[in-house]
């Protein structure tokens, strides 16, 4: 009877539930009223505003702590599952689609000015790692996901990214020596210089570095160090194709 009492409540008298709508930008949540069989939906924001944070930053350099619901809306594509992370985002940045879910505690992205072209889907898997952008020319669309601890994925000045780019500082998946135990794929830190030109299907994984007026050839998979200014790197893995190159838009 009781049971009966309640589901009739729930039913026809009140009802209070959380639903999840994901579409192109990314993922909604919604809290669903349904009184007396009237609908009301309300659009609820995705992270504990208490313990993470996100600043706009001003051509000066200067960061402004974005505390009200209206001014929040626009980061819809934003999903902060964790604790204490930061955010700091240029105010006129062209971030058409920015996706970003931050599953870890305590870390740090930066994207100061995008000017056009813009999608980023990004994944914080882990904690106390940095995400570094910094003035680029565009992002087609890229994918970075920054996952394991105090990683760091730090990109320069005046970069341009094709389409369908992936930057992982992470392999995503555990791999151990059978003798050791020892995991012998840890996430690693991902430096890209200045004036970098990405091509179109490029991954740059964990451990790569890619100096100042570089070129990335298409379809390519940068894993390396590498140290030489103005080269063209290319290939799987990639190396060094040529060298004393510059580039331009
Ligand atoms: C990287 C790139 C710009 C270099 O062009 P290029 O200077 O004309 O280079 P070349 O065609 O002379 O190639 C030089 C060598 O590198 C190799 N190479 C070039 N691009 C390569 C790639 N993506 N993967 C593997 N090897 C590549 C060539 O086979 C050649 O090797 P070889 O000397 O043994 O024959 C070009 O190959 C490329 O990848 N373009 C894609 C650009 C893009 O994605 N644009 C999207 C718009 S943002």
């Amino acid at each position: 009877m009781k049971k009966f009492v309640k589901n009739f409540v729930k039913k026809f008298l009140f009802s209070v539930s959380e639903i999840e709508h994901r579409n192109k930008n990314g993922k909604k949540k919604y809290r669903l009223y349904n009184i007396l069989g009237i609908k009301i939906k309300l659009n609820l924001l995705y992270w504990n505003l208490s313990s993470n944070k996100i600043y706009k930053l001003d051509k000066n350099g200067c960061k402004r702590l974005i505390s009200s619901r209206k001014e929040l809306k626009d980061f819809d594509g934003i999903q902060i599952e964790g604790e204490n992370n930061e955010l700091v985002l240029y105010e006129d940045t062209a971030l058409l689609h920015f996706n970003a879910r931050i599953v870890g505690n305590n870390n740090y992205i930066e994207i100061k000015s995008v000017k056009d072209l813009t999608t980023i889907d990004l994944l914080v898997g882990g904690n106390f790692s940095e995400l570094r952008i910094g003035n680029v020319i565009y992002f087609a669309n890229a994918r970075i996901k920054l996952g394991g601890d105090h990683v760091k994925i730090l990109i320069g000045d005046d970069c341009l990214f094709a389409h369908e780019i992936e930057i992982w500082s992470t392999d995503a998946h555990k791999i151990y020596d059978l003798a050791t135990n020892e995991r012998i794929n840890p996430g690693k830190d991902v430096t890209i210089g200045n004036h970098v030109w990405i091509g179109r299907y490029a991954s740059v994984n964990k451990g790569a570095v890619i100096p100042d007026g570089c070129v990335v050839g298409a379809n390519s998979f940068v894993n390396k160090v590498f140290d030489e200014k103005n080269c063209i790197i290319a290939g799987t893995p990639a190396k060094i194709v040529k060298r004393n190159i510059r580039w331009e838009l």
